[in-house]
């Protein structure tokens, strides 16, 4: 049998946050159900954010409340601070996830925090989160380049991935926010992060704006990463991360895990048909 990996449709949340118009709580429950029938074992439907931040996401907790739940999938949500944790576990949120990132000037734009400040943040978080046994993610951004920065030295996402690691996060996602990431950097990059926290540990989080996030996946796989994250439709973006795309998506992932010979466990008609939903809301978007 061939060796499982694991795609976490992170559409919903990642792709919907950086959506021009409102989206409906009613068309998010769509595509969310949509894709519960997919065989996603993790889906990340909300982010319990500021709306004054994030209007996209407002809505969060109707949409845990209305989706139509299939067993064995976990429904996940961003929370910043313990605000939002309070507010995902009211919801009804399975898994959260708190998010830092590799450089100061992204830490900033995005969280209104330093590195460290975010660090402090999260800890409560994780505390309380371990109290009620809600599982927590951590992500670590611009993990080779920043907006605002430039490129990321291996080393510095190594310490914020190896933090959040310590805390308590069972899983640290690693995004390349902009999609510009070199394959021999995100190598580099791994190199470094693998001294702290195990693969078995890391997932991949690569948006695709200038279409190398498939070589990057290519060369996580090789550093025995296998868990990775994708959009349906190549939805997304980062509201502030001026320039950058969605991350790449489920469907073009599941057909290259699917010839480097690896399983994914995807339906792939099914996950056609999410995508239709997804097209669905931008062509809504006129
Ligand atoms: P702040 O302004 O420093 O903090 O924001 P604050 O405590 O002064 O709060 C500001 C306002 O937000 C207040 O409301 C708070 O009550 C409210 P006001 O008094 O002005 O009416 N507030 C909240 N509201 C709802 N839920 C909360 C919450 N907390 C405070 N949890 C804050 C700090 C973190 C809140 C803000 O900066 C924020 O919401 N940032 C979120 C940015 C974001 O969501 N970015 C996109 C997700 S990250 C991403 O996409 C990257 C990722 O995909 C990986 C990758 O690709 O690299 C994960
Ligand atoms: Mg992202």
């Amino acid at each position: 049998m061939s060796e499982r990996v694991e795609i976490v449709e992170v559409g919903p949340r990642d792709g919907l946050q950086n959506e021009a118009r409102a989206i409906s709580v009613t068309e998010k429950v769509r595509l969310v159900d949509a894709l519960s029938l997919v065989g996603f074992r993790r889906i990340e439907v909300a982010s319990f954010v500021s709306e004054k931040w994030v209007p996209q996401m407002a809505g969060s907790g109707e949409v845990l409340g209305a989706i139509t739940r299939v067993s064995g999938v976990r429904y996940g949500a961003l929370v910043p601070n313990m605000r939002g944790l309070e507010a995902a576990l009211k919801a009804g949120a399975d898994e959260v996830a708190v998010f830092a990132s590799a450089s100061e000037g992204f830490s900033q734009a995005n969280i209104n925090a330093s590195i460290a400040e975010s660090l402090e943040r999260f800890r409560p978080v994780l505390a309380r989160a371990r109290e009620v046994g809600v599982p927590v993610r951590g992500y670590v951004s611009c993990v080779t380049d920043c907006p605002y920065d430039g490129l990321v030295a291996p080393e510095a996402v190594a310490r914020v991935a190896g933090e959040l690691r310590t805390m308590g996060c069972f899983e640290v996602s690693l995004g390349d926010t902009l999609g510009r990431a070199a394959p021999e950097r995100v190598d580099a990059m791994l190199g470094a992060v693998l001294e702290r926290v195990e693969a078995r540990a890391l997932a991949g989080h690569f948006h695709d704006s200038f279409g190398r996030a498939l070589e990057n996946v290519s060369v996580a796989l090789g550093r025995g990463v296998r868990v990775f994250d994708a959009s349906v439709a190549g939805l997304g973006g980062c509201p502030y991360a001026p320039g950058a795309a969605g991350n790449v998506s489920s469907e073009s992932l599941a057909a290259f895990l699917e010839a480097a010979g690896f399983e994914h466990g995807l339906e792939i008609e099914r996950l056609r048909a999410a995508a239709d939903v997804a097209v669905g809301l931008w062509e809504a978007d006129g």
